[in-house]
């Protein structure tokens, strides 16, 4: 068997052009919608997923607001330049790119974003919202996989789904949306016993792990949808050979640049065995960025009708 391709791009501008008359109809009425962007310190993925959502905002028409503390700056410091974005009626959405440097506590700096602008849905009132499954901004990565499961019809309801990771960005918000949709949820993590024989019932395996070739061919029943979340950017030569040696135009890619990005599940593995699956990149990763401006929007309509329904 060789997996269908969930294609993530192609998904991504689909929502995406979706927006755009409803960003029209938000100009027309009072503005573009806003969102403001804080990324402390110098992490290089961090400013890689930065600069694409802020080239999808421009892209859409979407006003941007860029903060970019220095890497020590405190928690307290930082709670300080985050309070008058929460109070600014030109901001509907704000985002702090995660992960943050150690010595800044991330639970306190998020409870600082106000829920009518928590566009990552990462607040404990739209987590709440989230148990509840009441309309409210949703973290952007699960709920771009549970639209691309939508959109190419893949059924959940009564199906098992086994998600590896328990992260808050992640596996926990994954693991309720998915039982939303009535699939009977496992959730695996670093202390699970057996993870192998856990993943392999799953009829829809959500990987979001961040370690490359966490999960191989043992892990994947025959047949099952294959959501890979992970993004490792890998240099090792023989690490890339093995994950990648069978697929000649990557090879060639990675001995041009000296890096290759994978996921947490063997590629080869994935195509194989899987009936669907998320390559990367080309999967997850442009599903957040879509859902981030979907957020975004959905805040920008609901401060604009007086934040009826959610938050
Ligand atoms: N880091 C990795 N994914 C995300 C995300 O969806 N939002 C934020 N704020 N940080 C992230």
């Amino acid at each position: 068997m060789t997996g269908v391709v969930l294609d993530g791009k192609k998904i991504s501008r689909e929502i995406q052009e979706e927006l755009r008359p409803r960003i029209e109809a938000l100009r027309a009425a009072k503005r573009a919608p806003a969102l403001a962007v804080v990324l402390v310190g110098e992490n290089p993925a961090s400013q890689i997923y930065v600069r694409s959502k802020i080239k999808a905002c421009h892209d859409l028409g979407i006003r941007s607001i860029e903060l970019r503390p220095p890497g020590d700056i405190s928690t307290e410091e930082l709670i300080s330049q985050i309070v008058p974005l929460t109070k600014d009626p030109e901001v509907d959405g704000i985002l702090v790119q995660m992960p943050l440097p150690k010595q800044i506590d991330a639970d306190k700096v998020t409870s600082y974003v106000d829920p009518m602008r928590d566009v990552d849905g990462f607040g404990t009132h739209n987590l709440g919202s989230l148990v509840l499954n009441d309309p409210a901004p949703r973290a952007c990565t699960p709920a771009g996989i549970m639209e691309m499961l939508k959109r190419y019809r893949i059924p959940i309801a009564g199906r098992h789904a086994v998600v590896v990771g328990r992260s808050n960005i992640v596996g926990k918000p994954m693991a309720l949306m998915l039982l939303h949709e009535n699939a009977t949820v496992t959730i695996c993590h670093s202390r699970t016993k057996n993870l192998a024989e856990e993943c392999r019932r799953a009829d829809i395996l959500v990987a979001a792990i961040g370690k490359a070739e966490a999960i191989t061919a043992e892990h994947i029943k025959p047949g099952a949808v294959v959501v890979d979340v992970g993004m490792n950017r890998l240099t090792d030569p023989a690490q890339v050979h093995r994950l990648l040696g069978h697929d000649p135009a990557r090879m060639a890619a990675f001995a041009k640049s000296g890096s290759a990005l994978v996921g947490d599940v063997e590629p080869r593995a994935m195509q194989e065995l899987s009936s669907a699956y998320t390559p990367v990149p080309g999967g997850v990763g442009p599903l957040t960025i879509a859902m981030l401006m979907a957020n975004t929007v959905l805040l920008a309509e609901m401060r604009l009708n007086g934040r009826s329904s959610g938050c």
